[in-house]
């Protein structure tokens, strides 16, 4: 199912923003333009990944410091050994637009 998140100039580059898909957290960001959207929970131990730092397309969970790309949800470094979800967007118009189960 596809389903509209946001309107393009509601995450300008560089900022993110969270939201909820029913009991899902989910996380939208705008590197460069270009948008990604991934699982807010981190797959080590449940961290708000989301709410770490961003570098470029890497994203470090603010509980134990593991990292994911923002592109795919891979994990990068330890102590998380699995990716988190991602979600393929796609800007239909203006419109920002998520593909979810
Ligand atoms: S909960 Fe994210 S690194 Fe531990």
């Amino acid at each position: 199912m596809r389903i509209t998140i946001a309107k393009k100039d509601e995450v300008t580059e560089g900022e993110k923003m969270m939201f909820a898909v029913g009991e899902k957290r989910l996380a939208l960001f705008n590197v460069g333009g270009e948008f990604y959207c991934i699982g807010d929970i981190c797959s080590h131990d449940d961290g708000p990944v989301a709410e770490g730092e961003c570098e470029g397309y890497e994203i470090e969970c603010p509980r134990h410091g593991a990292k994911f790309d923002l592109r795919d949800g891979s994990v990068l470094s330890f102590p998380a050994i699995r990716g988190i979800p991602s979600y393929p967007v796609e800007i239909v118009g203006d419109e920002i637009t998520i593909e979810v189960e």
